[in-house]
């Protein structure tokens, strides 16, 4: 059951918050593709957790829900993973980057500028065009297959309201 949390005094930029339980890696699953559904493809996605949370597994099947293709694969040591789906998805792993001019002198960067979606696990950018919706997802671990997704979003972005109906 969705349960949507309006924060008081939240920071400017992420005002709608919204817990999820899941029990299963199918239900994350789910999740994922409802939320592919309804994302305009101008969104970045900043998924957080510990190592083993179920980024990647999230990340599969959001991009499964925007019809790729492609086998998605973890880009921990590419950084930056690029697909054609019914938008371009960029995924990308932060987790051994050192900062985010390592990023911007590979030019990969360039992606949060462009059309698409951008999910990036382990984030060390710290600045993001401002046309673009941030969506916050974190990922906690509660037991081997039950997790807690707790989303937030940008002011201007509509997708939870979305997702709630
Ligand atoms: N409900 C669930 N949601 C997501 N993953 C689950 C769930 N239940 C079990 N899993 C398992 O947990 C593991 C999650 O691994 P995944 O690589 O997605 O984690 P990650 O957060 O990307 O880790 P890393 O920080 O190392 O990149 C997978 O083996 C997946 O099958
Ligand atoms: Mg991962």
């Amino acid at each position: 059951m969705w349960q949507i949390l309006l924060a008081n005094n939240a920071e400017k930029i992420y005002n709608i918050c919204m817990e999820y339980i899941v029990k299963s890696l199918q239900e994350t699953q789910e999740l994922a593709k409802k939320l592919a559904k309804i994302l305009n493809g101008d969104e970045i996605i900043l998924i957080s957790g510990d190592l083993g949370a179920g980024k990647t597994t999230f990340t599969k099947a959001l991009a499964e829900g925007l019809e790729v293709t492609d086998l998605v694969t973890s880009p921990t040591f590419a950084f930056m993973r690029e697909y054609s789906g019914r938008c371009k998805l960029s995924h990308y792993d932060m987790y051994r980057v050192e900062d985010e001019d390592e990023l911007f002198e590979l030019g990969l960067s360039d992606n949060l500028y462009e059309a698409g979606v951008c999910v990036i696990e382990w984030n060390k950018f710290t600045e993001f065009p401002d046309e673009k919706c941030i969506i916050r997802i974190e990922i906690t671990k509660l037991g081997e297959s039950e997790r807690n997704f707790d989303i937030s979003t940008s002011t201007e972005c509509d997708c939870l309201e979305k997702l709630s109906i």
